[in-house]
């Protein structure tokens, strides 16, 4: 019998229509590897559903827990990390998450991502999130297929132009795909503050469904001009870097969590951060990437109980300004 929360998710997955078709899903469970058996990590849930934020140009709701495939995703498929990310997302949908960001040009991680979801037979609980990241017509349409056949899927959930990439034809080649039912959804990313003014202005010509965008307690730039933006325009937002690609845990190694971190139901460092990202009101889910079963786990929680006040995350950019 599903869980109430399993039946939560397929319910709401039908009633919006999230769901695509895969093309090719298997139900096979994955085996622990006698090179590095997986240790079951336990339910993050805690009973409670994972908090969700709507998506403003169609109203579906997303859980603002996510996962992202950079580095911690580009493993060998023979690997004992490949074996011990089968648990790793497995924890991932079963705490109730959705939202994966991949891209072609991080080496091989779409075809890890795709055996996963495939074997997992996680593909149709995944709003599935990549990238065109090439410059001429010919090479993002070789890389659309590419991408189709790594990832094991004839469409996706959401298509992003890398960066904002070559980006009068990568928006054009997004949109066509888009009208032909190929993506539902359509966005532009960057990752740096350089990069923030060109995707405001990209933002505002091309409004766009979502934007993603670094966002973290020691790079909080975007929170005071693109995220405000992005809600005024109703446009979606995905943030990465929470974790400055992992800096931050380096910084903290020997700090204590603020006293007032049991109030805001945070346990370690690795929730706070998260949960100083999605307190932001623009912000529809944070993409974070762990390789690690356990840290899945302790960052699913950050999606649960309430969320920071504004003095909170101030104080919170304060100690890492
Ligand atoms: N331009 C773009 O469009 C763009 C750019 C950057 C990122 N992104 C997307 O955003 C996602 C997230 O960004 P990111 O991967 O650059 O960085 P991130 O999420 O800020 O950090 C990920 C790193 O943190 C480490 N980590 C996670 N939990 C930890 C913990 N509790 N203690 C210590 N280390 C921990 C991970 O290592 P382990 O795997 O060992 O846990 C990984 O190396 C990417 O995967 C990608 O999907 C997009």
């Amino acid at each position: 019998m599903p869980s109430r929360r399993r039946f939560l998710t397929t319910a709401s997955l039908a009633a919006t229509g999230l769901a695509f078709a895969p093309m090719a899903a298997c139900s096979r469970e994955a085996a622990p590897s006698p090179a590095m058996p997986a240790p079951a990590v336990a339910d993050a849930s805690d009973g409670a559903a994972l908090r969700t934020r709507t998506i403003p140009s169609s109203g579906e709701p997303l859980p603002v827990i996510g996962g992202g495939t950079s580095g911690s995703y580009e493993v060998a498929l023979d690997s004992p990390e490949f074996e011990g990310l089968k648990e790793t997302i497995r924890v991932f949908f079963d705490g109730g998450a959705t939202v994966f960001d991949t891209s072609p040009n991080y080496t091989n991680a779409d075809e890890v991502l795709g055996a996963l979801l495939a074997d997992g037979g996680f593909r149709e609980r995944c709003f599935l999130a990549t990238k065109i990241a090439a410059d001429d017509r010919a090479a993002m349409e070789a890389q659309w297929a590419r991408t189709q056949r790594r990832l094991r899927t004839e469409r996706v959930d959401l298509l992003q132009v890398h960066n904002l990439r070559a980006l009068d034809v990568a928006w054009g080649y997004a949109q066509e795909l888009k009208a032909q039912g190929l993506t539902r959804y359509i966005g532009l990313t960057h990752y740096l503050e350089s990069g923030h003014a060109p995707l405001l202005q990209a933002m505002r010509t091309r409004k766009p469904d979502f934007i993603q965008v670094n966002y973290s307690v020691n790079a909080p730039q975007a929170g005071r001009t693109l995220l405000p933006a992005a809600q005024d325009q109703g446009v979606a937002v995905l943030v990465n870097r929470a974790f400055d690609d992992g800096r931050l845990f380096a910084q903290v190694r020997d700090t204590p969590l603020p006293g007032w971190a049991d109030d805001a139901g945070v346990t370690s460092w690795a929730q706070m951060f998260l949960k100083f990202a999605i307190s932001h009101p623009a912000v529809t889910a944070v993409i974070p990437a762990t390789r690690r079963a356990d840290r899945q786990a302790d960052q699913l929680r950050a999606g649960r109980g309430p969320l920071l006040s504004e003095a909170r995350q101030a104080e919170l950019t304060a100690m890492f300004g």
